[in-house]
């Protein structure tokens, strides 16, 4: 089975609208063998077939879900891309909990988004990192909400167990927030119990506009799939998504001041900020 050019063509423009994924046209063995699957798995007799019924009878959503499975790129491991972590840690997050334990920011609670959070990782390394650097963290309302299109990530998300390639940047003064496991490690549950899992698509302008409240967010290796149109879009999102006083992390390839000029570049302890004011 081979997509042709055209079919390609419509493939792309479906899957761009329906998650905010550019698919160029290098990708195309990649789409062709995911399409190929599930051709397979529906019974179809032709590429054109599925192209129509996921074009006109998805009403529900679910063909463009089990596509979408397996079409995101999830790679992903705890403590991956430290320096940014290292400024949410020093910087951010003592400003933040400065602000609201004087009553500058509203109440003892603090709200994280990790948005395109794959199989957790990065979500349970926020929590690491909260427990670690915020003694006072058991008498505040703390939550880490974890959220990814992909239903197979969202549910090794929600297991929290995870091999060795995932935990091997983990700080070793940080270590004990893993416990051995059979399959590997486990999240310490006092430490897990901060992160609430869902699915959400990033494109998805009802689900969007219902994410409000956060103090921090992350969406970090997840846009460098998305071109700058829907890039824009998602981060307007973002935008009304945070509290004044809050800050947004993109990864590094991802440069906040270049989709838009919302936020405020902040320079501080060497790092590179931006903050909602
Ligand atoms: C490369 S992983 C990044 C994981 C983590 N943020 C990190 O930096 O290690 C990208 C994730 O974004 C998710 N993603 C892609 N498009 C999405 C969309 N439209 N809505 C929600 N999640 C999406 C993918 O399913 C994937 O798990």
């Amino acid at each position: 089975m081979e997509l042709t050019a055209a079919q390609f063509a419509k493939l792309s423009k479906l899957l761009y609208g329906r998650l905010g994924i550019l698919f160029e046209e290098k990708k195309i063995y990649f789409l062709n063998k995911r399409v190929e699957l599930r051709v397979k798995e529906l019974g179809l007799a032709s590429v054109d077939d599925y192209l129509f019924q996921l074009g006109y009878c998805d009403a529900g959503g679910e063909e463009t879900q089990a596509l979408a499975n397996l079409v995101t790129t999830n790679e992903t491991y705890m403590f991956r891309e430290f320096e940014q972590l290292a400024g949410f840690a020093n910087v951010c997050l003592p400003e933040v909990i400065a602000a609201k334990s004087e009553g500058k920011l509203g109440r003892k609670r603090l709200r994280i988004w990790c948005a395109g959070c794959s199989s957790g990782e990065e979500a349970y390394t926020l929590a690491i990192i909260v427990r670690e650097v915020f003694p006072d963290s058991r008498s505040w309302e703390i939550e880490i909400t974890a959220t990814d299109i992909d239903e197979n990530m969202i549910k090794l998300a929600r297991a929290a167990v995870y091999g060795e390639r995932s935990v091997k940047a983990v700080p070793s003064d940080y270590r004990g927030h893993l416990i051995p496991a059979a399959a590997g490690y486990r999240i310490r549950p006092e430490t897990a119990r901060l992160v609430r899992v869902e699915k959400l698509n990033l494109s998805d302008r009802l689900q969007m506009s219902a994410m409000r409240g956060y103090d921090f967010i992350f969406c970090r290796n997840v846009l460098i799939y998305f071109d700058d149109e829907s890039r824009r879009k998602v981060v307007n999102h973002f935008y009304d998504a945070l509290n004044a006083g809050g800050y947004i992390f993109l990864g590094h390839a991802e440069s906040v001041g270049r989709i838009t000029s919302a936020f405020r570049l902040k320079r501080a302890d060497g790092h590179l900020l931006y903050t909602k004011d």
